[in-house]
């Protein structure tokens, strides 16, 4: 295996991964996607496009709604935007994000120009043949649609991109978590969501399982169980070199998700919302992008919640433990020996301002 600290660029800022002002930000998480396959029946698919693909199968146009309007939060490189516009060719999208990193790449993926001339480099420089060809399909594919789609930069916590009942739909592929960053965040993202949207139109979304309880469903259904990436040894082994470094708090529980189904459907229902189940999704996921992408926001996460000091740590000082962490558990045997196949579920919903 590949040393997986070398892709470790996130700057963990918010404990969001995907933050960062370049494109690097973008081309490590498209790399994921390009070298991992997902087989749905005979078809064979990218795992974040079979996702978006099922999520957006679950939104039709309503007839009664005119307009065409619609939006995707938290685009990240364009690959739940491309799906949309693939499904929908009439709409015209606006598609949200708050990393310029991220966003520098979707607008390549869809023929948009950008300013940054170093990221034209670092696209010049990708030597990874599975994602150069990715790269090169997608763009293909998205030739017919760039029209269709306008990227903006924001964060959606804190800004309204969009007029008063303009959106006629929308999209958000494991995004809505962002939302709940802060106390009161939540309600704010679905207050903000029903200004957007026209009376009868419906935001499609699924989310990170580690942020409802059950992943939202019942645990008959789709019970807990080791074949969660989440449950990786490597984590443990990572939480106890932690421990060593940073005095947390003994029962703090990094991932006990803080949401269940009932208390998301009461907060949108606060902001004039309605919530259904819409499924669940699964694809395989990988050791290294768990190390890379989600370990370092874990860490962050104990480090300014779960520590017994009451002085914050400063963030160099954070990444430099998270690195350090890191080190000592890649090259630990028992830390890096649970290989069995790993999946990431994706659980999806609708909310809908009734119309
Ligand atoms: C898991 S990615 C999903 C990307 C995309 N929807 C896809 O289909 O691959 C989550 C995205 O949400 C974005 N995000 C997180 N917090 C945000 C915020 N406050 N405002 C806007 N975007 C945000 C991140 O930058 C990241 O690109």
């Amino acid at each position: 295996m590949t040393n997986p600290l070398s892709h470790l660029t996130s700057d963990i800022r918010d404990g969001n991964p995907y933050a960062g002002e370049t494109i690097s930000r973008g081309i490590e998480y498209d790399r994921f996607e390009a070298s991992t396959h997902y087989i749905n029946g005979s078809v064979f698919s990218h795992p974040y496009r079979a996702g978006s693909r099922a999520l957006v199968q679950r939104v039709q146009p309503m007839p009664v709604i005119s307009g065409k309007e619609w939006a995707d939060f938290g685009c990240g490189t364009g690959i739940s935007t491309l799906e949309l516009a693939v499904q929908h060719p009439t709409f015209m999208i606006t598609a949200i994000d708050a990393s310029p990193g991220m966003l520098e790449l979707a607008q390549h993926k869809f023929h948009k120009p950008f300013a940054e001339s170093s990221s034209l480099g670092e696209l010049r420089n990708v030597k990874d043949t599975a994602l150069k060809k990715y790269l090169q399909e997608f763009r293909k594919e998205s030739e017919s649609y760039h029209v269709n789609v306008r990227f903006m930069l924001g964060d959606l916590r804190n800004h309204s991109f969009i007029s008063d009942e303009s959106l006629s739909g929308a999209v958000a592929y494991q995004f809505v978590h962002w939302m709940d960053k802060e106390e009161g965040g939540l309600l704010k993202f679905f207050k903000d969501l029903h200004r957007m949207l026209k009376p009868g139109a419906t935001l499609a979304w699924s989310t990170a399982a580690h942020w409802l309880g059950n992943y939202g469903y019942d645990k008959d259904v789709y019970p807990r169980g080791e074949r969660w990436f989440h449950d990786n040894a490597f984590k443990y082994h990572f939480l106890d070199e932690l421990a060593k470094r940073v005095p947390f708090t003994a029962n703090y529980q990094p991932i006990k998700p803080p949401h269940t189904f009932n208390s998301v459907r009461d907060i949108t229902a606060q902001a004039g919302l309605v919530t259904e189940k819409a499924g669940m999704f699964y694809h395989d996921y990988d050791l290294g992008v768990f190390m890379t992408n989600h370990i370092p926001g874990i860490a962050r996460d104990i480090i300014t919640k779960g520590m017994t000091a009451d002085k914050p740590m400063p963030e160099e000082e954070q990444q430099r433990i998270i690195n350090e962490c890191l080190q000592a558990c890649v090259v630990n045997p028992k830390a890096m020996g649970d290989t069995q196949r790993k999946i990431q579920f994706v659980p999806m919903f609708t909310t809908t301002k009734q119309s």
